[in-house]
C-alpha cells in the first residue's frame, strides 16, 4: 500500500536522493514508489533541491509516461499506444476501452477502480496490439480480448 502525501516526508525522500547524478528520475521514482504518484506540489520542492528551474522538472516528469500526477485506481491497465500496436489496431481498441470504462486515457474512473495508461511499446510488438493490466502482459489483442481485460479490471 501506498504512504499518503505529507509535504515533510517528501522533502526527507527528496533530500534522501538529491546529491545523486541526474537525481530529478531517481527522485520521481522514489516518490512514486512511496506515494503511488508525482504530486503537483513535489515539483517545485524537487526544483529548489536541484537549483533547476520549475519547467525543467516538470518537463522531465511529462516526458516519462511512467509518473501519474494523482493516485492510480486499484486496477491499472496500459494500452500500448506505439507504432507497431497502433498499426496492427490498436486505436480502435484503445477508443473501445474508453468508451467501455467512460474515461479518456490518463483517466481513474469515479469509482477509483481503474486507471487507463498509455504505454509506449511493451517489447510484445510482435504480438501486436499489446496491454498490460496491473503488471501482465497480453498480446494478441482483439476487441473481444480488450471487452475481457476491461472487465476483469472492473471487478
Ligand atoms: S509497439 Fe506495442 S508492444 Fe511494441
Amino acid at each position: 500500500m501506498y504512504e499518503t502525501w505529507e509535504t515533510a516526508r517528501g522533502a526527507e525522500i527528496i533530500a534522501e536522493h538529491s546529491k545523486m547524478e541526474g537525481a530529478t528520475l531517481p527522485i520521481m521514482h522514489a516518490l512514486q514508489e512511496t506515494f503511488g504518484h508525482v504530486p503537483e506540489e513535489a515539483i517545485p520542492m524537487i526544483a529548489s533541491a536541484l537549483n533547476l528551474s520549475r519547467a525543467e522538472v516538470y518537463g522531465v516528469f511529462t516526458f516519462y509516461h511512467d509518473f501519474r500526477a494523482k493516485p492510480a485506481g486499484r486496477h491499472v491497465l496500459k494500452l500500448c499506444r506505439a507504432e507497431a500496436c497502433q498499426a496492427a489496431g490498436g486505436d480502435a481498441l484503445a477508443a473501445r476501452a474508453e468508451a467501455k470504462l467512460g474515461i479518456s486515457i490518463g483517466n481513474t474512473t469515479a469509482d477509483e477502480r481503474v486507471t487507463l495508461e498509455p504505454i509506449y511499446c511493451l517489447g510484445l510488438c510482435a504480438t501486436a496490439p499489446s496491454a498490460m493490466l496491473d503488471g501482465r502482459l497480453v498480446g494478441r489483442l482483439d476487441e473481444a480480448r480488450i471487452d475481457a481485460l476491461v472487465s476483469e479490471a472492473q471487478r
